[in-house]
């Protein structure tokens, strides 16, 4: 725009001339931030102009006004300030991004206009503030960064300053991605081009969430270079990271994208962690999913998953903590007890534990202050409630001077009273500070002789009146001298005309009013000069007092939040013994070996549904020789999917630590947890194809190991009969033979038990149910055995399906029972599992021969009329081929 009174040469600015170099202060900045919408800072308000304005008034449902008239309207919108936090808010949710543009000069101090920038640009992964952010939860700002065939992913929750990189293969890019939900990801705006089905993959999972950047942003000797910098490091060796690992350009734009929107030094963000996958239990995508860890499949809620039965934390950063322990549950076992004792001790120990928990009650979000601090956007509030939260440090110290377990040892040495830190801000802030940090207040009286002075001045200017008269009428010896004010002259000295003439030499006649003389002295001028500016003064010294002290704290971050971990993982741990003692869970051994012995097994959320009859438990038992597979069958609704998850779900708890629902548990421990439901039972997908859940069982069979747990669920039902049997028949096969995982398969296939009887690892199990009169009660009881029948009819029958129905289904399947007599043991007799690279086909079923004869078999003469017969005949030949 500022080439437009260019291009017009000599042509006049716009009359008012004071709009016009501010409109070019906001087309200096919208260039800048050519993407986001621009608050642009005007006194009380924020406004935004142009299309800018037109989009905020259609968004935010405001006024759109106009500045200036005519031909020069520009379309103008405005928030006020104090309340910008919710507007600004509700567009970054809707996806947009806001550049704030601050006065950067205080207008008092200005002739004419002030200069203005912007101070920081807020965004989805960006965002810091409290009420934007779910307290318990993560906000993610991702940088994918793609080498080759390797993704290098750099990822920061802003709001507490922690950052991680990983590298993956590109196939796993886009799961990974999913895996850690980002609020916001970065990626070079050539991904899209030169990877069309990653970047396809991407938009569904995110859609408006992505900034795609210019592809020098991920420039590796710049990266380096900025982590370098931020990090002081000569090399990023020491995090772990290699020079040419694809993680580097995805952290150097993750960096520079953080500096760009923070404009700040970000000091919370002090290291790079390393996501070593090898360290914990892998659980993909549909995994976590199907086993509702923290999102249930059919609402997306957090009631009815896992993570709210275990979440007894009290702290936002232990809920954070223990989402990550779930999430990523450990390997080895050495780690898992060192968690797990420290339950025990806590959990064992009653009045320690609530005492702990007690302590932590008081303990605010220190990691969300911190990072107040560090962006420059704390308030005093923060400050005092930062302290608050440490103050809790040293009692806690004392109350865990017993502990035993190594981990809760451990703990209590890294936790820092900081009493410096402490010390430091309640010596300077005041008892109850305001909110705002430009209007005083803040500063606790007696901290700053000079602020005091300022103060005193300002409170107490009609002492010093007085006193300063009664000290000039004793000097000048005139008892009517008088000390006055006002707005005109300021303070004066007013002595009547009757005694002008003995007035000192050093007073300088002012004015003559009608009974007296008015003066004024150099010592009265610079009092008042004191006066009127002291207040102004004051609140600036406060201010300046305050961002010292910010400053100050800044500093310290490093340790602050060191101790803001401890008391996170104390809170976890403390949680974690707080369920298991509520919740009458049992520490599960935990080993090396291959046997998974779950004794009286419950599963954690469906035994709370407080709808449901009393929960049944149920043992498990699996291991590597004759229990690798079991197959479990059962009528609908008889608590099959409960059963192999409830399995999975204390496997998942006995590792990340935790007390598991069962009344005995030895877990050998697992590498991975897959879990996939048959595509015709996932409701929780909307694209719930048989393509879909093939391409996962394809991923599961890729990918499990003899480490791994397995875990289907009615596997194969989304194609027909024949076809899915026979793909989860070579399925079982397969992970029997091949992959030699442990186990679980619930199906409707009651046919497949027969592969207890014929390979040595699998084993039948069946969910007992009583029949009665042709009805069936559930007893949610998992027995040893295979069943031989499918109850889906009984099952109709109670859910109200019409009579007539019912019994015209009953006949029909007794139809189809005894022509497919014999299945299973034909499938079997295929030989020797599937050579699943061989060629040789599955001629699994009927052929055209057996055919032929069942259906010449039906025909009943007698009752066949001439033009049937012919019908039938040219039927029979068809059949032929
Ligand atoms: N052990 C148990 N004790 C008490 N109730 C249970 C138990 N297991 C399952 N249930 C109840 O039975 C219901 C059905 O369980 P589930 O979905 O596991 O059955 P299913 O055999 O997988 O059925 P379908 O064949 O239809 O998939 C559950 O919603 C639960 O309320
Ligand atoms: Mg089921």
């Amino acid at each position: 725009m500022k080439s437009i009174y260019l291009d017009r040469g000599g042509l006049e600015r716009p009359k008012s001339s004071t709009t016009t170099p501010m409109m070019e202060q906001f087309w200096a900045a919208k260039k800048e931030q050519p993407d986001a919408l621009l608050f642009f800072r005007m006194g009380d308000f924020y406004e935004l102009f142009h299309e800018d304005a037109k989009t905020a008034s259609r968004e935010l449902g405001i006024t759109l006004t106009s500045r200036a008239k005519g031909a020069d309207a520009i379309p103008m919108a405005g928030v006020p300030v104090r309340a910008m936090e919710g507007y600004l808010m509700r567009l970054v949710k809707k996806g947009f991004k806001v550049a704030i543009c601050e006065q950067l000069e205080d207008p008092r101090h200005v002739q004419g206009m002030v200069d203005r920038g912007v101070v920081r640009v807020v965004t989805a992964g960006t965002l810091t503030e409290e009420n934007a952010l779910e307290a318990r939860e993560n906000n993610y700002l991702l940088a994918l960064y793609v080498m080759g065939a390797e993704a290098g992913l750099a990822w920061v929750d802003l709001s507490t300053g922690r950052m991680r990189t990983s590298e993956v293969p590109l196939a796993r890019a886009a799961e990974e991605v999913a895996g850690i939900g980002p609020a916001e990801l970065l990626c070079s705006n050539l991904l899209f081009d030169s990877l069309p089905a990653l970047g396809a993959e991407l938009r569904d999972l995110l859609g408006p969430r992505i900034s795609t950047r210019d592809p020098w942003c991920f420039d590796r000797e710049g990266a380096q270079r900025a982590l370098q910098k931020h990090f002081k490091v000569a090399t990023l060796e020491g995090f772990g990271i290699e020079e040419d690992s694809p993680s580097v350009p995805a952290a150097g734009a993750l960096m520079e994208y953080v500096e760009a929107t923070q404009r700040s030094a970000c000091e919370h963000i002090l290291r790079i962690e390393r996501a070593d996958a090898s360290q914990h239990l892998v659980l993909d995508r549909a995994t976590r999913s199907c086993l509702e860890l923290f999102r249930t499949q059919r609402e997306g809620r957090r009631e009815g998953t896992l993570i709210e039965v275990l979440d007894a934390t009290l702290t936002p950063m232990g809920a954070r903590m223990l989402n990550e322990w779930v999430a990523q549950p450990l390997r080895q076992v050495e780690p898992i007890l060192e968690r797990q004792r420290a339950v025990a001790e806590l959990a064992g120990a009653p009045f320690l534990r609530e005492e702990v928990r007690a302590l932590l009650g008081q303990v605010l979000d220190i990691e969300r202050l911190v990072a107040k601090v560090s962006t420059g956007r704390a308030h005093a509030r923060d400050l005092l409630g930062l302290v608050h939260s440490l103050d809790q440090v040293e009692p806690l110290r004392t109350k865990l001077a017993e502990v035993q377990s190594v981990r809760l040892f451990a703990l209590r040495e890294e936790l820092d009273p900081l009493r410096d830190v402490v010390e430091r801000v309640l010596r300077t802030l005041a008892d109850d500070p305001p909110l705002t940090l430009r209007e005083g207040g803040l500063v606790r009286p007696g901290f700053s002789p000079e602020l005091d002075e300022l103060r005193d001045i300002a409170t107490h200017g009609k002492d010093w009146m007085a006193r300063f008269q009664a000290e000039e009428i004793a000097r000048t010896g005139i008892p009517s001298l008088k000390v006055g004010f006002n707005s005109v002259f300021g303070y004066f000295l007013e002595i009547p005309h009757g005694q002008a003439a003995r007035a000192p030499e050093n007073y300088v006649r002012k004015q003559t009013v009608k009974n007296a003389e008015r003066y004024i002295t150099p010592e009265l001028k610079d009092y008042e000069s004191k006066v009127l500016k002291s207040e102004e003064r004051a609140r600036d010294l406060e201010y300046d007092l305050f961002c010292k002290l910010r400053d100050e704290l800044a500093r310290e971050i490093p340790r602050i939040l060191r101790t803001a971990a401890a008391l996170a993982q104390i809170d976890v741990l403390a949680g974690l013994a707080q369920r298991a003692v509520e919740l009458r869970y049992v520490a599960p051994e935990i080993d090396e070996g291959e046997v998974i012995k779950i004794v009286e097994g419950r599963h954690p959320v469906v035994e709370r549904n407080p709808r449901a009859e009393a929960f049944v438990p149920n043992d498990s038992r699996l291991n590597r020789t004759d229990r690798l597979v079991t197959i479990l069958t059962g009528p609908n609704m008889a608590g099959k999917s409960t059963y192999i998850r409830q399995t999975a779900l204390i496997v998942l708890m006995a590792q990340l630590g935790s007390f598991v629902p069962a009344s005995e548990a030895k877990i050998g421990v697992v590498d991975r947890i897959f879990t996939r439901i048959g595509s015709a039972d996932d409701i929780g997908r909307n694209a719930s194809t048989f393509m879909v859940e093939m391409i996962e069982i394809a991923n599961i069979l890729n990918n499990a190991t003899a480490r791994s747990l397995v875990v289907l669920d009615e596997v194969g039902r989304g194609t027909s009969t024949f076809d899915g049997l026979a793909l989860a028949w070579a399925i079982v096969e397969h992970l029997h033979e091949r992959i030699r995982a442990r186990t679980l398969f619930a199906t409707h296939y009651h046919q497949l038990t027969d592969l207890g009887t014929r390979l040595k690892g699998v084993c039948n199990m069946n969910v007992s149910v009583r029949e009665w009169h042709d009805e069936i009660v559930f007893l949610h009881k998992i027995v040893e055995g295979g069943t031989d029948r499918s109850y889906g009819i009984q099952v109709a029958r109670l859910a109200g399906v019409p009579r007539e129905l019912v019994e015209r289904a009953r006949a029909i399947l007794v139809d189809l029972e005894e022509d497919h007599e014999g299945l299973a043991p034909r499938i079997a007799n295929q030989g020797k599992p599937v050579d699943l690279q061989g060629s040789q086909q599955l001629g699994l079923f009927e052929s055209p021969q057996s055919r032929l004869e069942k259906e010449l078999a039906k025909v009943d003469i007698d009752r066949t009329t001439p033009l049937e017969a012919l019908l039938l005949l040219r039927k029979l030949k068809q059949m032929r081929g």
